[in-house]
């Protein structure tokens, strides 16, 4: 087999071998040589994050196309891969290929980037409410995608994602989520172990991500409600889902993933402190019922000043362990990869392309996310929900529930602020 240094030189170089690759989508790659051309849609901090991971995690990759509504967040893109060549010792040119007419501005600038025959990979890391819609074009366009967390706000978004992730599946493409824990060794091995029976059968969990308070954009003078609101994403529910599906989504989907199963029920609560712009809550606590008497506390917060944790802490039957700190076991565990989890989950998404092995983690992440929007319309509304109102109950109140503005709103132009400073009222909303 050719190795890749030969593939590059026998082909004339980068430019040629880009060609000779064909336009087709969803490509046979060759095991261990073929360049692989990634695009990403949302190039902010995850989005330009993602993609130097990607250079990082695998030898062959090439970054032929960005979109974004903004161009200044394409440019940082641009400056930040540049940076990374000088420092990794790679020519830019080597892995960056992206032409001025593929940097795609606008709302629709996704639908350029899927369709093109020079994109192999998408990457997707815009605000959540951009997901189920992006993902689906993607797939339907065959490529593989890498997809930032969480993946929906409402439950229709959740559901679009398990379906389209159903289609990844009979494509034979992959799709990696960035719920890296995941990607993880030190929670790969306990989730093996736990899943293997090393604490007994599993009681209770506790789960955090009680942190500080995170940024927020102020209107600028000329700004559209459509533009305020992709860059303050992340003080609006329409965008984020809020912070509980936001943020908490990675402790609740290693509850998930330890447990075997998504939650049977919510019941929360939570309230709006000291946030400045947008919608949001500041703090939830929701109780989640597991079903076979398994309950997981679940807590998060954004507030300064107060106690800080991140973590997940599991209760059996027979002994208890903080899930990123290994179990001390005779069980025999696979050894799984040590390293930087952001790079590993690129790495493993390319290695499943080129082995022709789709990944496919849609489902997983669909569930965790769809968890994390029933606690938090627990905790909106006041009331008890049920797993099954939001995937199967369809005269359920909440089966439907479609925020807005939605990303169809940004693509059509009909984007309009829901007022700010207000955040829903238990047993009023
Ligand atoms: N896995 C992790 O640890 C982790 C960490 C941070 C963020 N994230 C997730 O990554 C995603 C992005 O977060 P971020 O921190 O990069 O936010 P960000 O605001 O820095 O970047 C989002 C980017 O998406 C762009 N965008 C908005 N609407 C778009 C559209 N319709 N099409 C294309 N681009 C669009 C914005 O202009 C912006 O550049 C979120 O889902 C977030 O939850 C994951």
């Amino acid at each position: 087999m050719q190795s890749r240094r030969q593939f590059l030189k026998g082909s004339g170089g980068l430019a040629l071998g880009l060609a000779a690759l064909g336009s087709a989508s969803s490509r046979i790659f060759a095991a261990g040589s073929d360049v692989i051309r990634v695009g990403a849609v949302g190039c902010g901090g995850r989005g330009r994050g993602a993609i130097i991971d990607c250079l990082s995690s695998s030898d062959g990759i090439v970054i032929t196309a960005l979109a974004d509504p903004f161009r200044d967040r394409m440019q940082e893109a641009v400056r930040q891969v540049r940076q990374w060549c000088q420092q990794a010792g790679k020519p830019v040119d080597q892995v960056w290929k992206v032409s001025e007419e593929r940097m795609f501005t606008g709302y629709q600038g996704y639908r350029h980037l899927v369709s093109l025959p020079e994109v192999d990979v998408v990457i997707l890391a815009t605000p959540p409410v951009f997901r189920p819609l992006h993902l689906a074009a993607a797939i339907k366009a065959g490529k593989h995608v890498f997809m930032e967390k969480p993946v929906a706000v409402d439950p229709p978004g959740a559901r679009a994602i398990i379906e389209t992730g159903s289609l990844a599946a009979q494509k034979g493409l992959s799709i990696v989520a960035g719920t890296q824990r995941r990607y993880q060794k030190a929670y790969r091995w306990n989730a093996y172990a736990v899943r293997n029976g090393a604490l007994g059968k599993i009681v209770s969990a506790r789960i955090w991500w009680c942190g500080g308070a995170l940024w927020f954009h102020s209107r600028g003078p000329d700004e559209s409600d459509a533009d305020y609101m992709a860059r303050n994403w992340v003080s609006f529910t329409e965008m984020s889902g809020d912070h509980i599906v936001e943020q908490h989504v990675h402790n609740i989907d290693v509850a998930n993933w330890f447990i075997g199963r998504p939650p049977r029920s919510a019941l929360g609560f939570g309230a709006r402190a000291r946030r400045k712009t947008g919608n949001q809550y500041d703090f939830f606590s929701v109780d989640f019922d597991y079903g076979e008497d398994v309950t997981v506390h679940s807590m998060c917060r954004q507030i300064n000043g107060c106690y800080s944790r991140v973590s997940e802490h599991f209760v059996g039957a027979e002994r208890s362990l903080w899930a990123d700190s290994p179990i001390q076991t005779s069980m025999s565990i696979p050894d799984f990869e040590d390293g930087n989890p952001y790079v590993i989950e690129h790495k493993e998404l390319i290695n499943s392309i080129r082995s022709g092995k789709p990944i496919n983690d849609a489902k997983a992440v669909a569930e965790a996310t769809m968890a994390a929007i029933m606690g938090r319309i627990s905790a909106y509304t006041g009331q008890m929900v049920r797993w099954q109102d939001l995937v199967e109950n369809t005269t359920s109140p909440w089966f439907n529930l479609k925020l807005s503005p939605s990303a169809e709103d940004f693509e059509a132009g009909t984007v309009k602020v829901p007022q700010e400073d207000r955040a829903p009222i238990p047993g009023s909303d």
